[in-house]
């Protein structure tokens, strides 16, 4: 029999914990039971009664059905059946500037009523980053030493003013933020020491994703200490269980939201619920939106949307042969060059059939990682040098398929203004104007800064 089977004594519950893990071929967790302290077993118990075993094995046998035949055919096969994004339902920062009043116009007058959220994933590991608290609290080397957070709590508060300005109605934006079990302490903490960056806390909704297990290639539950399993978010596409699991789209209907702007939390120049870009769902009647970055180089490691067999979804660069990747349009342009930048747009009635309906139809993508983990043969830790098992995610974009979805491009900008001065260009002149600078500069509440004299 598998596993240590010795928990013998320790009551039913976790005698039914056993066979319950036995029985789903994860009896191994419990390998190292006879070594753990109290302290340690409870942990344990409290971790595994929150996991449905059936369900990953579950979850397990789907990712791994996916694709098959290996990356070229793969991709040779996806090349076939991708379109790009037809231009009729394409606006663009620059192609469409005339257009940029009018949706701008639209989308602060749906935020001066209230129904305007933002929604931030920051449920994210930062593995690649390598610091040991969420991303969002990265001091990202700007003169101001702003963090993340801190920028577009600004974003926001500054964006209400302008609204309220406009439209002489007192407004706000619920700002929800997704977390992870691991990041949610030091989020909360953050956010509460630095008094909410001035917004108000019942407008600042935290809420938890979901954890899986990160399993071996046999599909085996991977522990990370002997008495801890190895967890990690389920993507952030978990995003959509989330909602449903803590009530967010009902909070969303309560406070009469009717539009979401999604964004990632290490965008420094996200425009935060982007009065333009939620002007041009709304005129276009979508129920789903991505705004896109052009991409200009055929190897940019960007994935894209497009179409694949009438559907809309986002293929991944590494899904793509290069010849795909380099074909280009008649206007000279890439053919697939609508860059994802994990900035989308969805109304609330979309993200309730999408939690209702679509959820649970979305299989998790596999990814091959190096995870570190005891072996459970001889209780050692091993810190593997090549990809030794699997993380299971859903990714936000998933849902595209289900959407009439809409695409929006971008401009970037280029200093730092703080956002309480200007949300996106507005109300400069009074500082600028019939003015010579020198970069870098800081134009905040206390005007203009040149940060190095002589322009060095
Ligand atoms: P990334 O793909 O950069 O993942 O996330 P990550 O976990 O932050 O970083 P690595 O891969 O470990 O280095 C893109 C966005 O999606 C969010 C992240 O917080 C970031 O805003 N995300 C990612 C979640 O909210 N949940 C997840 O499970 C994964």
């Amino acid at each position: 029999m598998e596993g240590s089977g010795d928990v013998a004594g320790e009551g039913p519950a976790v005698a039914v914990l056993e066979q319950r893990l036995v029985a789903g071929g994860q009896g191994h967790v419990l390998r190292f039971w006879a070594e753990l302290g109290g302290a340690a077993r409870r942990a344990l118990v409290a971790e595994l009664c929150d996991m449905d075993v059936a369900e990953i094995n579950r979850f397990f046998r789907r990712a791994r059905g996916e694709g098959g035949g290996g990356a070229a055919v793969a991709a040779a096969v996806l090349d076939e059946r991708m379109e790009p994004v037809p231009r009729d339902v394409l606006g663009s920062a620059s192609r469409d500037r005339g257009l940029l009043p009018r949706w701008e116009s639209r989308g602060l007058a749906e935020i001066a009523g209230s129904r305007v959220a933002a929604l931030l994933l920051a449920g994210g590991q930062g593995t690649r980053l390598g610091v040991p608290y969420p991303k969002g609290m990265c001091d990202v080397g700007l003169p101001s030493r702003k963090t993340l957070f801190h920028l577009q709590a600004q974003r926001l508060r500054r964006l209400q003013q302008l609204a309220e300005e406009q439209h002489g109605t007192p407004c706000h934006i619920p700002w929800y933020i997704m977390t992870s079990g691991r990041t949610m302490e030091s989020t909360k903490e953050f956010f509460l020491k630095h008094r909410y960056f001035g917004l108000k806390k019942e407008n600042v909704i935290f809420f938890q994703q979901g954890m899986l297990p990160a399993l071996g290639f046999d599909g085996k539950i991977l522990l990370e200490e002997k008495g801890k399993i190895a967890m990690a978010p389920d993507g952030n596409g978990g995003l959509y269980r989330a909602l449903g699991a803590h009530g967010i789209v009902d909070d969303m209907e309560r406070r009469g939201v009717q539009s979401v702007h999604v964004y990632c939390v290490d965008n420094i120049l996200v425009k935060v619920a982007d009065p333009r870009f939620i002007g041009f769902c709304l005129e276009k009647g979508a129920d789903c939106g991505a705004k896109v970055v052009e991409k200009t180089n055929p190897t940019e490691p960007v994935g894209v949307v497009c179409q694949v067999d009438g559907v809309y979804q986002v293929v991944e660069y590494s899904e793509i042969s290069l010849a795909t990747a380099q074909k280009r349009g008649p206007d000279g342009r890439l053919l697939f060059n609508a860059g994802n930048i994990a900035n989308h747009y969805f109304t609330t009635a979309f993200l309730k059939d999408v939690v209702n309906t679509y959820e649970p139809r979305l299989q998790h993508h596999v990814a091959e990682k190096k995870i570190p983990h005891v072996d459970i043969a001889t209780g050692q830790l091993i810190q593997p040098e090549k990809p030794n098992g699997i993380k299971m995610e859903k990714f936000v974009f998933d849902i595209f398929q289900f959407s009439n979805l809409k695409d929006a491009n971008d401009l970037p900008i280029q200093c730092e203004i703080s956002p309480l001065v200007s949300y996106g260009g507005e109300g400069l002149e009074k500082y600028v104007k019939d003015r010579e600078f020198h970069t870098p500069l800081i134009i905040d509440e206390d005007g203009i800064r040149e940060l190095v004299k002589n322009g060095m």
